[in-house]
């Protein structure tokens, strides 16, 4: 069917100092489709098909990092909170351009609807994003991220966890349980999965006595059933006397949280100054 096999369009962009090849197709306005390179403003995200396009831009761009509002900084590593609904353009620009890494999701969504979490790293020539999650200003399904992203030169170096565990730290804030919007991508899952896995088994780890799901949900803003997952994929819970018994044996959990891999950057939700969305 030809609507679903779209070929890649853009096949690199010029991004700060980095060019960075794409992975899917990105629905660009046609304008720009015969063209094999764009050229980004690292700060107001609009794209270009020419570099001296570019280079004129810079001259007269005077933002220095997303439009809205820095809702974290502890040392270099910066969140911004931006509105859709009040940033438009940027909403629409980070979107075509995340869609150039994501491949199932669509983007027919309003931008108007969500709010943006921009992860950047600063320095003295501005915050330089690294990646974002965005998030619906309400949800019915208790998701607390719709689409999350660490763009290329800056993958594997734990921001993808940083981002998570942001995402549950904002749920944690408004009081309430959250969950990824489904489906998703291999990488996100393996992602969410090491996440999930080391929160959970370093609460077993220090805990005495009986703990429920329910507790374990409260704790940690992690939803119910992405619990149970976990720990069934941990091979963690038995079903006693028709009940669900977490067992944590502090050797086979050591022996999981080794495998998790690498706790990745904390936040430190002290330096964390935000109210949810009304
Ligand atoms: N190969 C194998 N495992 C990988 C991996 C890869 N290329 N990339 C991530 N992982 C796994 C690892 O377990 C890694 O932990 P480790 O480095 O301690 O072993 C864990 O995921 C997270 O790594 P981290 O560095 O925190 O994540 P990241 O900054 O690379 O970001 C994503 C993870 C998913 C955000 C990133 O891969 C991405 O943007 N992908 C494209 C967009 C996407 O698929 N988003 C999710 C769907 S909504
Ligand atoms: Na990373």
């Amino acid at each position: 069917h030809e609507e679903f096999t779209k070929v890649k369009n853009i096949a690199t962009i010029e991004l700060g100092r980095y060019e960075i090849e794409t992975w899917y197709f990105s629905p660009f306005p046609p304008e720009y489709n015969d063209s094999l390179n764009l050229y980004f403003c690292e700060f107001c995200l609009n794209f270009m098909k020419r570099k001296e396009q570019l280079q004129r831009h810079m001259k007269k761009c005077d933002l220095k990092h997303p439009p809205g509002d820095e809702i974290y900084r502890s040392g270099t590593l910066s969140m911004f909170e931006v509105d859709g609904k009040k940033n438009k353009v940027y909403g629409q620009n980070l979107c075509y351009l995340a869609k150039l890494f994501l491949d199932h999701k669509t983007l027919y969504y309003d931008v108007d609807l969500f709010l943006f979490y921009v992860l950047c790293e600063c320095d003295d020539r501005g915050c330089h994003m690294v990646g974002y999650f965005s998030k619906e200003k309400h949800s019915e399904e208790s998701y607390n991220l719709a689409c999350i992203l660490t763009l290329p030169p800056y993958q594997r170096k734990g921001y993808g966890k940083f981002l998570i565990a942001f995402s549950y730290e904002l749920s944690k804030k408004e009081g309430k349980v959250g969950t990824p919007e489904r489906p998703l991508s291999d990488l996100g899952l393996l992602s969410y999965r090491g996440y999930w896995t080391r929160v959970l088994l370093d609460i077993l780890k220090k805990h005495k006595g009986n703990i429920s799901i329910k507790e374990l949900s409260d704790m940690t803003a992690i939803k119910a059933e992405d619990i149970l997952a976990t720990l069934q994929a941990l091979e963690l819970i038995q079903y006693r006397k028709g009940q669900h018994v977490i067992c944590a044996d502090p050797k086979v959990l050591d022996r999981h949280l080794k495998a998790a891999g690498r706790g990745g950057l904390e936040v430190d939700v002290s330096k964390l100054i935000w109210t949810p969305y009304k």
